[in-house]
């Protein structure tokens, strides 16, 4: 596995490959790598690609500044799972390096009605931030094949749209890999760490409460499973932002379950300091 620092020494190295004619998939993330961004990393390299890694704590995205201080960062561990799972290329870029004219330059993009709902709303600027370095990142690598969580569906929705936007949907396809959880049921999640231990125990209430949406769909009024969800959470000791029911295609929220549509709940509770979002793509009942 080669690491490099720079925006230059990476290109130059991919120009190469690609003249090989080697294609690539790339996997962006901010580091503290778990099992769940080594399952991307695994399923490029399985689909027979140059698989490029980006590390990166992208400041742009932190809507709360103490989020950005706290975020953990482990490097010399995530080289280690990098090389373990089969990674070709790793990106660690300074912030100067990837923001060499400050954080206000460039275009700005817009995503709507996605940018105004759950995480938008709860997160202002976020996914303006997120937009903003994945662009960065996808003019640098260049890749066809580019591997996203399902874990953060809004996010894969926002850049699906800034593909979209940016006319890149027919050179570079997505792939959006399941959410991999902990025996509980917790989606592995970089902040998981900073969860003390009770906090820790409780924190499957999240998946139990998706799963029992999923159960409740049948002759269901959401507004009541989302409501017990809501106390729930509360009863647990979490302060929940949002239990939220939405079209999976599109994520325009449903009052109430639509089964002739492919659902998806979502989820996003605070416990202690550390906040933490889920979802679950509803499946239709028998
Ligand atoms: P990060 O949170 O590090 O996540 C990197 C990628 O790993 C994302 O596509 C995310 O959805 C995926 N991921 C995280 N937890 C997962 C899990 N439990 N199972 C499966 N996939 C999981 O998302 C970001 O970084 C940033 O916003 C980024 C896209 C890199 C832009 O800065």
């Amino acid at each position: 596995m080669v690491i490099f620092k720079l925006k230059q020494d990476l290109q130059r190295y991919l120009q190469n490959q690609s003249s090989s004619g080697r294609m690539t998939g790339f996997v962006p993330t901010m580091g503290a790598l778990h099992r769940g961004h080594q399952s991307l990393i695994e399923k490029a390299k399985s689909d027979g690609l140059l698989v490029v890694c980006s590390i990166f704590v992208n400041p742009t995205q932190f809507n709360d500044p103490s989020d950005y201080e706290a975020y953990p960062v482990s490097s010399e561990k995530d080289i280690a799972l990098l090389i373990e799972s089969g990674c070709d290329v790793v990106f660690m870029p300074t912030v100067e390096e990837m923001y060499p004219n400050g954080f206000h330059n460039g275009f700005s993009l817009e995503f709507g009605y996605l940018d105004s709902i759950l995480e938008g709303a709860k997160r202002p600027g976020h996914f303006k931030g997120v937009g903003q370095i994945v662009s960065r990142l996808l003019e640098l690598v260049k890749p066809q094949f580019l591997y996203l969580g399902q874990k953060d569906y809004q996010q894969c929705m926002v850049i699906r749209e800034l593909l979209k936007q940016s006319g890149k949907q027919d050179k570079i396809q997505l792939v959006i890999c399941p959410t991999v959880r902990e025996a509980d049921g917790l989606a592995k999640s970089s902040r998981n760490i900073r969860l003390t231990e009770p906090q820790r125990a409780l924190a499957g209430t999240i998946y139990q409460c998706l799963v029992s949406i999923q159960t409740k769909q049948r002759g269901g009024d959401f507004k009541i499973v989302q409501k017990e969800c809501m106390e729930l959470l509360e009863k647990k000791g979490f302060e929940p932002e949002y239990v939220a029911l939405a079209d999976a295609s599109n994520l325009n929220l449903l009052e109430n379950f639509q089964p002739e549509n492919q659902m998806v709940a979502l989820i996003a509770a605070k416990i202690g300091d550390v906040r933490l979002i889920d979802n679950l793509i509803l499946q239709p009942l028998n």
